[in-house]
């Protein structure tokens, strides 16, 4: 296909889109045409975890490509979700190729799902590319495996946080799985414990925070769901962190492997 697009990291390629699949010709998806979105998954801190996929487009991006940074962080609402999703469709409905590179996995807590509903409004195509979520990957650069035989055999994962403060999830799911995790806890991790004490969880669980996961300033704290919230209070654990309840989270004394950092 030829080349004439722009690539714009946001962005898109000026790069030729491959002959018949995808950019390279590599991969199983079929090329998309110009003003294509790409919702690209980006992993939970360390480069390294970003797809083949993912780098893939990433380095169609020619020099001098627009970058737009519309990281959103806890209590910046500089950039609203509605400001995105036009941007999105409006640089792809000029023609350009447009990655949208998110933490984690696009369509885990990532909003990519209404991104693509923008997309698909517009009559813009779009693709998705998954990508290592914080959910399975927070917990392992602590040392926990989510699931393990004898200790787990099912996991779930829940939002912290809701709008308007309730979270009926969490009471509906606090003991149907051996482990939960849960994402955007840091600033709620006292009345996550509490309504999971509440729903029957018993309070000397054991119970992880891990914060920056996979990134130099990792580190992670391993109580129990009633010792826990004093800990991360003393220990001042912020955003972004993931917290981990269930048997499987005392895992994290041994199998501590990153940075050779256990547990706190
Ligand atoms: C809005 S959600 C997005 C999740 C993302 N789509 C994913 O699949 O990982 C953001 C939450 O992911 C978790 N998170 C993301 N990166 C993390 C990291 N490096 N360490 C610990 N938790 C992380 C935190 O719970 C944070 O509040």
């Amino acid at each position: 296909m030829a080349a004439t697009h722009e690539f714009d990291p946001m962005g898109g390629p000026a790069a030729p889109m491959g002959s018949a699949h995808g950019p390279s010709g590599r991969g199983t998806v079929p090329p998309k045409p110009p003003g294509t979105v790409y919702l690209v998954g980006a992993g939970p801190g360390d480069p390294g975890l970003l797809t083949l996929r993912g780098a893939e487009l990433l380095s169609l991006a020619p020099a001098g490509a627009e970058v737009i940074d519309v990281g959103k962080r806890p209590g910046d609402a500089t950039r609203s979700q509605e400001a995105v999703n036009k941007l999105l469709v409006e640089r792809a409905l000029q023609g350009k190729l447009v990655v949208r590179l998110k933490g984690g996995d696009p369509f885990v807590f990532g909003r990519g799902g209404e991104e693509a509903l923008a997309c698909t409004e517009a009559g813009v195509p779009f693709e998705v590319v998954p990508g290592v979520s914080a959910a399975i990957a927070a917990p392992a650069y602590a040392g926990v495996p989510v699931t393990q035989r004898d200790l787990a055999a099912s996991f779930a994962v829940v939002t912290a946080s809701r709008a308007g403060g309730t979270n009926p999830d969490l009471g509906r799911v606090a003991t149907a799985v051996d482990t939960l995790v849960l994402l955007m806890a840091a600033g709620r991790l006292r009345q996550v414990c509490e309504a999971l004490l509440a729903a029957g969880r018993p309070g000397d669980e054991p119970a992880l925070v891990v914060q920056w996961a996979a990134t130099p300033r990792q580190r992670s704290l391993l109580g129990t769901l009633s010792t826990l919230p004093d800990l991360a209070a003393d220990e001042g654990i912020g955003p972004p962190a993931t917290l981990v309840v269930g048997q499987v989270a005392s895992l994290a004394k041994h199998l501590g492997w990153f940075n050779n950092s256990p547990p706190i």
